[in-house]
């Protein structure tokens, strides 16, 4: 299926931890389409950050949809938590799980859209297989672990190719980009064929009155 409407998905790693509430009631007022939440585990990636109870937390005060980006291995031992904890996609990187189809059937039958990620190392013969199958593709713009880190340029070709790829299978399959995004990247990574958008930095760095500009900017 053809490209949708972009949505912008604030990636709250780059909020105010002691006011995360607060914070995505802001982006949520400035119109932010979905709410990025990046979980890690020190082991997949090196950064430790954010877990179910504070997921669910966040969910009671919040009416958006919640876009679980698991950067855990292994991932099938946490899906339950974000699930019951209100998460609506959860993304996970299939190299962190011997058995990706599975994990995919797992999240589907917990209710939540089930979505992959590809590093900027991984190619999109990774999850070629899975297409089908999944809710969400997501092309990581930088290595994952931070925020804040350049744009890697060379991920906008393997945008337009999995866009292509989805386009084939005639789904709704979203194609999300993260990492690097801004004013600059944005419209480039969705002119590429990327219909949501992840933003931390070029967000929150704007500062709470800042919020709406920021996000009107980014699409373009
Ligand atoms: C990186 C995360 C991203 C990150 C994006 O591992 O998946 O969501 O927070 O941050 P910015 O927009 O600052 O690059
Ligand atoms: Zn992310």
């Amino acid at each position: 299926m053809p490209q949708q409407p972009i949505r912008i998905a604030p990636s709250i790693l780059a909020a105010d931890f002691a006011r995360l509430g607060e914070e995505v009631a802001a982006v949520t007022a400035a119109g932010a389409d979905w709410v990025h939440i990046d979980v890690m585990d020190g082991h997949f990636v090196p950064n430790i950050t954010i877990g179910a109870d504070v997921v669910r937390a966040l969910k009671r005060g919040c009416g958006l949809h919640f876009d679980v980006h698991l950067m855990t291995a292994p991932v099938d031992r946490h899906l339950q938590a974000f699930a019951e904890a209100g998460a609506g996609t959860i993304t996970f990187h299939p190299e962190a799980e011997f058995h990706p189809h599975r994990t995919i059937q797992t999240i589907r039958a917990l209710g939540c859209r089930p979505g992959l990620a590809l590093n900027p190392g991984t190619p999109t013969a990774a999850i070629e297989e899975l297409i089908g199958d999944v809710d969400l593709v997501l092309v990581m713009t930088v290595n994952p672990g931070f925020g804040g880190q350049a744009f890697i340029e060379s991920q906008l070709d393997k945008i337009a190719r999995m866009r292509a790829l989805i386009d084939v299978t005639g789904r709704p399959v979203d194609l999300e980009v993260d990492g690097g995004i801004t004013p600059e990247t944005g419209p480039r990574a969705a002119a590429a064929g990327a219909d949501v958008l992840v933003a931390g930095t070029a967000i929150f760095k704007a500062g709470a009155e800042g919020y709406a500009d920021a996000i009107r900017r980014l699409r373009g």
